[in-house]
């Protein structure tokens, strides 16, 4: 019998999510009102106002970010994507081992499907219906989803377009299927060092003692190396950087003029990670009339949008660990460029 507080998250979901039905196999759940873009204007507006700007890496991933952003991955400079790729391939059959046909697949950043298919083709070798929840924060899924509902026949979507987070939290309300969560990319490194912590433990607490946590992370090489997988020779970095200032031209009625702006982006070796901003090239006042602000930069003034961390094997042993996860399996490639590792709750 469902108890009192299941009727009442479901009612709070109810509230807080609007379920958009496409068909019987896919359907997505929205949070209601203008959540999404309200908290752009305003974090664009925090971020714009402090003393040392910035920008939320999230807010890279519009239609057009996420587009770049798949161009990034093909790059050879981008050695990240092709390296987890590869990974991803060589333990296909430990995984058909380790899963069975009760585990849902949850994406945290659902991005660009290749890597999602390896994972899909496992599940498909063992499991007759799949169910996959990506989580992300654009509206990219309801496209990505049309296309891999045509190549598995048996897969069912339940796309959740909000933050990580927040769409963590609705599935822990959701149901008690065993979840297996996806967490690709080095993404984990895209936080802020306090803010990583703080995540894991996050996804740790929303886990079911049964559920599993699959995530990928770039590890600390060679700083050649790494500047040129986040400043490469064709520019792509340098417009997917620039492209969130676009979005604010277009989502927020900015006038920033992109050419007064340019990418930096290099690997600062003390502190493990790749910086990366945009660098105003003159002293210039860009106003901002959706939310009536203006912003003054000075010359050579930063924007910081993002950090890309990079871990040592016993750094990252040590922070799963903290964050009470149990490893059970860490996979690399040969030159030991990146890990990939199976991890539940302690
Ligand atoms: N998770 C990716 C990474 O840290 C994100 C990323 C790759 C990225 N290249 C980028 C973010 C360039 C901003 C700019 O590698």
């Amino acid at each position: 019998m469902p108890s009192q507080f299941y009727y009442l998250s479901i009612l709070e979901k109810n509230l807080r999510y609007k379920k958009y039905v496409i068909d019987k196999k896919l359907c997505y759940f929205k949070p209601h009102a203008t959540k999404i873009e309200k908290s752009f204007s305003e974090e664009v507006i925090f971020g714009l106002g402090l003393k040392k700007k910035m920008i939320q890496p999230k807010f890279f991933y519009d239609i057009r970010g996420s587009d770049l952003f798949d161009k990034i991955c093909a790059l050879s400079e981008y050695y990240l994507a092709r390296t987890e790729i590869e990974i991803l391939n060589n333990i296909r059959e430990e995984l058909t081992m380790i899963l069975d046909s009760e585990y849902r697949l949850v994406e945290l950043g659902s991005g660009s499907a290749t890597k999602t298919r390896i994972i899909l083709d496992v599940l498909d070798k063992i499991q007759s219906k799949i169910e996959y929840f990506p989580i992300d924060i654009s509206d990219i899924l309801a496209e990505s989803s049309e296309i891999l509902l045509d190549s598995y026949s048996n897969l069912h979507i339940t796309g959740i377009i909000d933050t990580y987070e927040d769409g963590l939290q609705f599935i822990e309300e959701y149901d008690d299927k065993k979840n297996l969560i996806l967490f690709l990319g080095s993404s984990l490194g895209n936080f802020a060092e306090t803010d990583t912590m703080h995540f894991l433990k996050q996804i740790n607490k929303t886990m079911k003692r049964s559920d599993l946590f699959l995530i990928g992370l770039d590890l600390v090489k060679d700083k050649k190396i790494l500047d040129k997988a986040y400043d490469d020779s064709q520019g792509i970095t340098s417009q997917f950087n620039l492209n969130v200032l676009q979005r604010i031209n277009d989502g927020l009625g900015g006038n920033f003029d992109l050419n007064k702006f340019e990418h930096r982006a290099f690997y600062n070796q003390e502190l493990q990670r790749i910086e990366m901003y945009l660098k105003s090239k003159s002293e210039q006042i860009v106003h901002i009339s959706k939310t009536n602000t203006d912003v003054k930069f000075n010359k050579n003034e930063l924007i910081h949008t993002e950090y890309s961390h990079k871990y040592t094997i016993p750094q990252i042993k040590q922070m799963m660990n903290q964050c009470n996860f149990k490893i059970n399996n860490m996979w690399f490639d040969s030159n030991q460029y990146y890990c990939v590792l199976l991890a539940s709750k302690f």
